[in-house]
């Protein structure tokens, strides 16, 4: 058991190691979002999730605190046992209001939550059962479909998966559109999908939520720097890079940068020796706003029926719900 929780660290070691190298060396230069979540990394997103400033996590939690029976309704309306699948849990903050209205039911069902990081999924797996007794908790560490195919087999019950937190705007419209359709592939007629969607709105407004004023963003951009010198163990100087947010309000892509403030030389492992040009950006994440009609036609084109939508008091964010059809 041992080993193989070893064996797996080294694999993850050396995709991280591969995937940081295929993205310094590729021009433009960038880094994929998913390594943000170390640690501190998950730490950081819980203080960002709390800003002021960014009304996201305010603006979907408003719809689960005050909407979670409605949609508990929808999910149990067939009355027959199911997985509630989370892809991306997080520290599940928002989706407990949901997991807290089902277990009131009395309803036969399992919480799959799976993460990436696996300090978030041992603390929800500690945590859960704990808050809500009776509740069976599977925790699913590792990537979204690697562990999305490990939950379908687990049991044959229809699956409801959550995705929320606006996970889907860390792709651009074209990825989103494979996103769903791959998961369309792994679901079967009749399960739901609640996927949560980020509305265009204020230019200024968008912007403002990932360039904070007390500049946690800034240091959640940052920390990926510092876990590739711990993990890769490699030399970047925090201080030669400066985190820069963009927004366009045509496409509704809202883009995250971090700029090499100076020419420099960066020494990844033995592996490599990565030259920045200065001023040259490095492509970190970005967050896809939609409009309505765009969400109405992804469900279509993806494969599911577009369902009903549950909106915050301020039409900030919605959660859509869709059928597999
Ligand atoms: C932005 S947070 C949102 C958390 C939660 N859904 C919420 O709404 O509060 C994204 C979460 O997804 C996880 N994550 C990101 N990329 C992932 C991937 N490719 N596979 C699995 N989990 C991933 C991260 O570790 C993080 O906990």
């Amino acid at each position: 058991m041992i080993n193989n929780k070893i064996a797996a660290q080294i694999i993850a070691e050396s995709q991280f190691m591969q995937d940081i190298l295929t993205g310094l060396q590729a021009s433009p230069k960038f880094m994929q979002a998913k390594y943000f979540y170390d640690r501190a990394g998950d730490l950081l997103f819980q203080k960002i999730m709390k800003l002021e400033e960014y009304y996201v996590t305010n603006a979907e939690m408003d719809i689960l605190t005050k909407q979670s029976g409605k949609i508990a309704d929808l999910i149990t309306s067939e009355n027959t046992p199911f997985d509630l699948i989370e892809l991306g849990a997080g520290d599940a903050t928002k989706s407990i209001h949901l997991l807290k209205e089902l277990s009131n039911r009395k309803l036969e069902f399992s919480y799959m939550p799976i993460d990436i990081s696996a300090g978030i999924i041992s603390q929800l797996e500690d945590h859960l059962p704990k808050t809500l007794p009776g509740l069976s908790v599977i925790g699913l560490n590792g990537d979204y479909f690697e562990m999305l195919e490990k939950g379908t087999t687990l049991s044959s019950r229809r699956k409801v998966v959550l995705f929320m937190g606006a996970n889907i705007g860390n792709m651009d419209v074209a990825e989103a559109e494979d996103f769903c359709s791959t998961l369309r592939a792994s679901l079967t007629k009749g399960d739901i999908l609640i996927i949560g969607f980020d509305l265009k709105k204020d230019p200024k407004q968008i912007l403002a939520a990932y360039n904070d004023s007390h500049g946690i963003t800034a240091a959640f951009n940052l920390n990926l720097l510092t876990r590739i010198n711990r993990e890769l163990n490699a030399d970047f100087k925090l201080e030669a890079f400066e985190h820069y947010p963009f927004y366009d309000p045509e496409s509704g892509a809202c883009k995250s940068y971090l700029i090499s403030l100076k020419s420099q030389e960066v020494r990844i492992g033995e592996e490599a020796l990565i030259h920045f040009e200065a001023y040259e950006p490095v492509y970190m994440e970005i967050s896809q706003k939609y409009s309505l009609q765009d969400i109405e036609e992804m469900a279509i084109a993806t494969g599911f029926q577009f369902n009903q939508r549950f909106f915050d008091e301020h039409n900030y964010f919605v959660d859509a719900i869709w059928t597999v059809v």
